[in-house]
């Protein structure tokens, strides 16, 4: 039975998406049930409130091949405190639960609280650390200070620069850390210069495939809720500005997503 772990084909991972947002209460069951055919081998819900954690799990449970991340989003992090803080360790400790995420900074809602979230940003990577787990990196108008505190508290450990949005100066700063660059629905956009330069001048072996649904759709989606169906448009986009095969992004993109979060393949 040399076949029994043979894999017949490659499969797409979408490394971040958030199936437990209110967007697919109407249909979730069903779009869920559509992953596997269509290629869709893997899913990774991220963390964003505390609240969130509870319904991960949930679907961590109903569904073999969806795996959750745990973690508060910079945005909400006025929620957190010493006990929900607490609780997050015991829920990262749970099967299936694979990462400490989204967290880190976000300067473009929340202009205010920047000392409160780079408070919790820290504490949540020494929490992935301690735990030997890897963290999904949330960083939006905070270029230089998330930097800095990658460097600072996260040197050695596994992460992605999640919907990365930055120049490809500093993308190839975090490839050189070890870092992976996420890269979703945006790089199919027509304006999207930047994003597909740092794709073009970022390894291949650097790359992960993430939706970020219900958000970030890929054209021709443009605007609607996004799903993990419209990935393979990122895969043929990144494929074509690199001059690969689309099955050359997805089995390499698949490497990189079971070696980021530590999923068997
Ligand atoms: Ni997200």
């Amino acid at each position: 039975m040399t076949g029994l772990h043979r894999k017949d084909r490659n499969m797409i991972i979408d490394t971040h998406a958030h199936y437990d947002d209110g967007q697919f209460d109407a249909d979730r069951d069903e779009l869920l049930s559509r992953m596997q055919e269509a290629g869709i081998g893997l899913i990774v819900n991220a963390g964003s409130t505390t609240d969130s954690w509870n319904r991960i799990r949930e679907l961590t449970e109903r569904y073999p091949f969806v795996y959750g991340a745990i973690g508060v989003h910079p945005d909400e992090t006025g929620a957190l405190d010493e006990e929900q803080f607490s609780r997050m360790g015991q829920m990262l400790d749970m099967e299936k639960i694979v990462a400490v995420g989204e967290i880190g900074l976000d300067y473009y809602w929340d202009k205010e609280n920047h000392d409160m979230q780079k408070k919790w940003f820290i504490r949540q990577l020494e929490l992935a650390r301690s735990k030997e787990m890897p963290v999904i990196i949330h960083s939006r108008e905070a270029a230089a200070d998330t930097m800095d505190i990658m460097r600072e508290h996260a040197a050695g450990m596994r992460a992605v620069i999640h919907c990365y949005s930055y120049s490809a100066e500093m993308a190839r700063e975090y490839v050189k850390m070890g870092y992976y660059i996420g890269i979703g629905g945006v790089v199919t956009f027509k304006n999207a210069r930047k994003l597909k330069e740092v794709v073009q001048e970022i390894p291949l072996d650097s790359i992960v495939l993430e939706t970020d649904c219900p958000y970030l759709a890929p054209e021709p989606y443009r605007g609607k809720r996004n799903s993990s169906l419209y990935l393979p448009r990122v895969a043929e986009k990144i494929a074509e500005l690199k001059g690969v095969s689309v099955e050359e992004v997805t089995a390499q993109t698949e490497r990189n997503a079971r070696d980021l979060y530590g999923l068997a393949g």
